[in-house]
């Protein structure tokens, strides 16, 4: 067991408006070590990690950061990566319209001689080299835009290595990937370590902290609770020092009264984004009943999302079939009048068509709602706040005040917000993409029993996961999607983890 420390922080403090952040926060990292930070939402994992990219300059918190001994005050993002700390962001930052080159040289790239010109031969040249050194299976000239969520990620990590970091954090970096892409990045992870990079790996998927960590450090309201060798953890003891009580049942589901069919699709299908004549969902056909929750689960890129956007009216020109609410065929074709027929869509992407990042938590939460919160227009204050409070406090939305910038909210918090917003319509049908995804145990919990509850009150919830557990445990049906077709439907019960993978590789 290695032990030599890499870095080390003592007493790291940081306070926003109304929020303490971070309180004397002091961890220690080990050279060649993959250290798990986990902790709820908000518990100030991303916070912490700023600071030592040094996106929060040294001015704005309190405590000292010592690298190899040495202490550092990192002024800027430019100073920390000097000094070997490289970060890969919870949300990707590449730019889009250019290449992998260009991405991972962006403003070093190689000149010829003094001229000012980009040596392009060079630069793809020591592009291909990165590439071929970390095995990412992605060419040099590609535009990022082309590429998959899941090699976006190793060209960042790519980018970062460049840069020759000893020390690498990784801030929820599984959140979009396939399970063969998580393989890799695990496999890079590995062959990183032997060549003695130091790690962060911030997760909420217990599952992979257990198997890549060789420690983790638990951090709750801003403060460190314990670190422990990983392989001293249970899950269910991670889970405890984590929330800070013991959670017996992660999968609370109900018994509901299963009554008519709320929402049924017939024929349905959807256009290929890029390819004419393509089809990415196939004829589909399926019914939710009231009180119902329908699985969906399927690899990613099944068509599960672009189904449910679909008939939520996201691409009325790209998308055919029919839809019936409560037996009467109806026309949606755009997500306003899906509202008004009483659906509500939980996208998995909350940066596209979740939330306004710039506006308030508040303003979010009733976004969606207003015209039933209206009278002749005027908005009926305090019933909108009313509304809003009733889903802060049901929703454990961690914030300092209604009127805070859903920007500043911890990202978890932020998709609970995004769950608020749609609660907020009073939907009869609910579709749920990837609902938990970022969203901290004791907080998916809180979801699942949310879940319950509305199919007591008669809701028809359609959820899609790629979480085999939450599928198999809140599911009473299961559609298995591959290639935009429904490959299997399973009753809750006859499901398991490895029938679903089965048909959701192609199995017939
Ligand atoms: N720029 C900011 N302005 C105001 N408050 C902030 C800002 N950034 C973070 N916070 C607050 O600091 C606390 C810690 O947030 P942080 O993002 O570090 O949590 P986290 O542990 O990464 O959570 P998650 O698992 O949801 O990503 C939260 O209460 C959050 O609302
Ligand atoms: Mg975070």
């Amino acid at each position: 067991m290695k032990s030599e420390l890499i870095l080390e922080t003592k007493n790291i403090t940081k306070d926003f408006p109304g929020v303490r952040a971070l309180d004397k926060v002091s961890f220690q990292l080990r050279k060649g070590e993959v250290l798990g930070m986990v902790g709820e939402n908000g518990a100030g994992k991303s916070t912490l990690m700023k600071i030592l990219s040094g996106a929060y300059s040294f001015h704005n918190y309190e405590g000292e950061i010592f690298l190899e001994g040495e202490q550092c005050n990192f002024s800027g993002p430019k100073d920390s990566q000097a000094a070997g700390i490289a970060i890969i962001y919870q949300e990707l930052n590449l730019i889009p319209e250019l290449t992998v080159a260009e991405n991972i040289f962006l403003g070093r790239e190689p000149l010829i001689g003094k001229s000012g010109i980009i040596n392009q031969k060079e630069l793809f040249c020591r592009t291909e080299n990165l590439l071929k050194l970390l095995n990412i299976p992605a060419s040099a000239h590609e535009q990022i835009k082309n590429l998959s969520i899941g090699k976006q990620q190793m060209v960042e990590i790519a980018k970062a290595l460049s840069y020759q970091a000893k020390i690498l954090i990784l801030d929820e970096p599984t959140s979009a990937l396939t399970e063969q892409e998580v393989k890799s990045l695990f496999k890079m992870i590995n062959s990183l370590q032997e060549r003695d990079v130091s790690m962060v790996y911030i997760s909420h998927k217990l599952d992979e902290v257990f198997e890549i960590t060789d420690r983790v450090t638990v951090l709750r309201d801003g403060k460190v609770i314990d670190t422990q060798p990983t392989t001293q953890l249970t899950h269910q003891k991670l889970v405890a020092l984590m929330v800070g009580r013991d959670i017996k049942d992660m999968y609370p589901k109900g018994a509901a009264q299963v009554g008519e069919v709320a929402l049924e699709v017939k024929n349905f299908f959807v256009d290929h984004p890029f390819l004419f004549g393509e089809k990415v969902v196939k004829n589909i056909n399926f019914k939710v009943r009231k009180g119902e929750i329908l699985g969906i689960a399927g690899l990613m890129g099944s068509g599960r999302s672009e189904l449910v956007s679909a008939i939520f009216g996201a691409f009325p020109a790209d998308s055919a079939g029919e839809i019936y609410i409560e037996g009467k065929e109806i026309k949606i074709n755009s997500p306003y009048q899906a509202i008004n027929y009483g659906l509500a869509l939980v996208t998995e992407d909350r940066k596209l068509f979740g939330l306004v990042l710039s506006m308030q938590v508040g303003e979010n939460i009733t976004l969606s709602s207003l015209e039933k919160l209206s009278w002749y227009q005027i908005i009926k204050k305090r019933q909108e706040n009313k509304t809003i409070k009733q889903y802060i406090q049901s929703l454990r939305i961690k914030t300092p005040a209604f009127e805070a910038v859903v920007n500043t909210l911890s990202g978890g918090n932020q998709q609970k917000v995004v769950i608020a917003k749609w609660l907020a319509t009073n939907p009869k049908v609910l579709l749920l993409d990837e609902p938990t995804r970022g969203v901290d145990v004791a907080a998916k919990v809180e979801i699942y029993q949310l879940m319950n509850e509305l199919t007591k009150e008669g809701v028809a919830v359609v959820m899609i996961s790629s979480d085999l557990p939450e599928v198999l445990s809140m599911s009473d049906r299961i559609l298995v999607m591959h290639e935009g077709q429904i490959a299997k439907e399973f009753i809750g019960s006859q499901a398991t983890q490895e029938k679903i993978m089965f048909y959701a590789t192609g199995g017939r």
